[in-house]
C-alpha cells in the first residue's frame, strides 16, 4: 500500500468517498457508506485530508451526496421515470437511501462499476447485510459490471444494455473525470437519447486550476498513483453545450450554492474560499415539460 514518498498509493478514490459522505450526515443523510469501506481505505482517507491539508474534502463529498439524494428524488416525485442508473457506484449506498427514502416507486435500480468494484462491493456489502442493511431494500437493487469506457469504445447502446429501463434518470457520482473526454460525449448523448430520461451529476470545470490553489496542489500528484484512477477530463463550455442540446431544462450549481441551500443559516457555510476545497459544479438535466408520454 504505502512507500517512503507517497503514503497514497493505488487505492481507489471510492474508498475515500465511502468515508468522506459520511462525514455529515445532516448534509448527506448518509450513516452507512463508511461501513463498506476497508481499514485501508478509512487510513488513506485521512492520510489525505494531513497530506494536502484539505478538512473540507468531508464537507464537499457530504454536499454533493446530499444534492444527489434530494435531486433524485425529486425526480422520481415528477412521476416520470421508471428507473435509476447509477454509474460508478463505488462504495456509495447512496441507491439504497434512494429506495428508502422513496418506498412507494417500484422502479429498477442499477448500481454499476467496474467489474473488479462491483465485486468488492456486493463482498462488503454481504459483510454488514445482517447487521446494518434492511433486505427488502436490498433486494430492490440490482448490480452489473459495466465499464464506461469500454462501452464507448464499443458505442453500445445504453437502451440495450438496460432494455427495462424505459425512462430511467442516471447518477454520475465522481466519475465524469475519470472518464475521457469523447467518451463523456459520447455519453452524453446517449443518455439523452432517450425521449425522457434525466442526469444528475459533478463535474470538474476546466477553470478549477486558477480557481483553486489546492486543486492545483493536489493535480500534481492526481496522475502518479496517490489514487488507482486517473484524471482524463475536465468539462468546457462545449460540454455544457451538448448536455444543454439534449435536456431542455439544465440546473447547473456552484458547490457553494447547493451548501448554502443545504443549512438553516449562512452562517453554517463552510465552503465559502474555493482555495480551501474543490470548487466542483453541479448539474441536473431533464427533458421537463417537453416531454410527451
Ligand atoms: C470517486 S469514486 C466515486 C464512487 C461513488 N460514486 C461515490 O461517490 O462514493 C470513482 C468511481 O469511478 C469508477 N470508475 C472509474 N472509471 C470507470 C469506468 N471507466 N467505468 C465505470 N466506473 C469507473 C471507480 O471504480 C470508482 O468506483
Amino acid at each position: 500500500m504505502a512507500n517512503e514518498n507517497n503514503k497514497l498509493t493505488n487505492v481507489s478514490s471510492a474508498e475515500l468517498t465511502a468515508n468522506y459522505r459520511c462525514a455529515f450526515p445532516e448534509l448527506s443523510n448518509d450513516k452507512l457508506s463508511l461501513l463498506l469501506s476497508s481499514d485501508e481505505g478509512r487510513l488513506l482517507a485521512e492520510t489525505f485530508i494531513t497530506k494536502y491539508n484539505y478538512p473540507l474534502v468531508r464537507r464537499k463529498i457530504s454536499v454533493c451526496a446530499g444534492y444527489f439524494l434530494k435531486e433524485t428524488t425529486r425526480l422520481i416525485q415528477t412521476g416520470l421515470y421508471d428507473s435509476v442508473i447509477s454509474f460508478a457506484s463505488g462504495l456509495s449506498l447512496l441507491t439504497y437511501l434512494i429506495v428508502e427514502k422513496n418506498p412507494q416507486f417500484s422502479g429498477i435500480f442499477f448500481d454499476t462499476d467496474l467489474p473488479y468494484m462491483v465485486e468488492q462491493r456486493n463482498e462488503r456489502i454481504a459483510t454488514i447485510a445482517d447487521r446494518a442493511l434492511d433486505s427488502k431494500i436490498l433486494k430492490k437493487l440490482q448490480s452489473m459490471a459495466f465499464d464506461i469506457e469500454a462501452a464507448y469504445r464499443e458505442n453500445r447502446s445504453l437502451e440495450k444494455i438496460f432494455p427495462n429501463c424505459k425512462r430511467p434518470i442516471f447518477i454520475l457520482d465522481g466519475v465524469s473525470y475519470f472518464l475521457s473526454s469523447g467518451c463523456v460525449d459520447w455519453l452524453l448523448q446517449q443518455i439523452g437519447s432517450y425521449t425522457c430520461s434525466a442526469v444528475t451529476l459533478y463535474y470538474w470545470p476546466e477553470n478549477m486550476l486558477e480557481r483553486s490553489t489546492l486543486f492545483s496542489r493536489v493535480f500534481k500528484d492526481l496522475n502518479k498513483g496517490m489514487i488507482k484512477e486517473e484524471l482524463k477530463s475536465f468539462w468546457d463550455e462545449n460540454t455544457l453545450a451538448n448536455l444543454q442540446k439534449y435536456f431542455p431544462v439544465v440546473s447547473d450549481w456552484t458547490l457553494e450554492a447547493i451548501e448554502a441551500q443545504m443549512v438553516n443559516d449562512v452562517s453554517e457555510c463552510q465552503l465559502i474560499d474555493p482555495n480551501t476545497f474543490f470548487p466542483v459544479r453541479l448539474v441536473t438535466a431533464e427533458k421537463g415539460s417537453k416531454i410527451v408520454l
